[in-house]
């Protein structure tokens, strides 16, 4: 009997932890696939979970997870929650003058180029004749219509292209697996490495932990059906403007 994997690339981040703790705690896989550039604290591999090392710029590294992958079974659903908010040594951009080439090419290349290249790799994976998910984790802040605030050039703009890579991989991927589902979704504000440095004026209520922001992303991914791809969702079903 074919075993059904999920799959949690970035599993070493806050996010990517919970999303894996999570699907493990639920047991609805027949196992728990996790990917990351190093293995997490504290990981050991067992009957319901395995780690692979990836790095989500690194082909070879994909493709050679996406076997390893295959040898244990057929993914059905697919999280990438890999993110980076702004270059390494310093933060995301408050104003056009610290644009520089540079932090923008790293912003593009981790949080749009990354995503795809896994996309890549992984999706010809999931199943041709059974319900699949693949989810990317934007930000709303990646939103064009919900721009009030401005700032973070880099971050947001590379959060947008990201939206639009998996509306066009669900496009694609429908034409061979009808009912895959391809979304973008927003974890809400998460008290991660990432978002720490800027938690200050965070009302408690407004901030997740990781396992919430989880439970609650994995319960939006549940109601998801195939009228759904391509869509970019938030953290409680909500759809996020593009
Ligand atoms: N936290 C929030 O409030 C918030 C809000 C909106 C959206 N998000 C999004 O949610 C997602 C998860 O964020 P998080 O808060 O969990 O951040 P996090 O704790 O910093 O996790 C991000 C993970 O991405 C991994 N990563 C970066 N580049 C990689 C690469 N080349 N190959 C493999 N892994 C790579 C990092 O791995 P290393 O540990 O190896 O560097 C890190 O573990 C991100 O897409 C983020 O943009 C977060």
């Amino acid at each position: 009997m074919t075993t059904l994997i999920a799959v949690v690339v970035g599993v070493g981040g806050g996010v990517g932890r919970a999303l894996a703790e999570a699907l493990c705690e639920r047991g609805a896989h027949g196992h728990v696939v996790g990917l990351s550039r190093s293995r997490p604290a504290g990981w050991t591999d067992n009957d319901a979970r395995t780690w692979i090392a990836a790095d989500i710029l690194d082909e070879a590294s994909l493709a050679a997870a996406a076997a390893r992958i295959a040898a244990i079974g057929v993914p059905d659903r697919i999280i990438v929650a890999t993110g980076r908010l702004g270059a390494v040594g310093r933060g995301p951009e408050k104003t056009m003058r610290s644009l520089d080439l540079a932090g923008l090419t790293e912003a593009f290349t981790h949080n749009a180029a990354g995503p795809a290249l896994a996309a890549k790799h992984l999706l010809p994976l999931t199943p041709r004749d059974r319900p699949s998910l693949f989810a990317a984790l934007s930000a709303r802040v990646g939103s064009i219509g919900d721009n009030r605030s401005g700032g973070w050039y880099g971050y947001r703009a590379s959060k947008a292209a990201l939206n639009m890579i998996v509306h066009t991989l669900a496009i694609e991927h429908a034409r061979t697996r009808p009912l895959g589902v391809c979304v973008a979704l927003h974890p809400g504000t998460v008290d991660t490495a990432l978002s720490a440095p800027f938690l200050a004026g965070v009302s408690p209520e407004r901030l997740f932990t990781p396992r919430r922001s989880a439970a609650a992303l994995l319960k939006v991914m549940d109601a998801l059906g195939p009228g759904d791809t391509g869509g970019f969702f938030a953290w409680d079903g909500s759809p996020i403007p593009w």
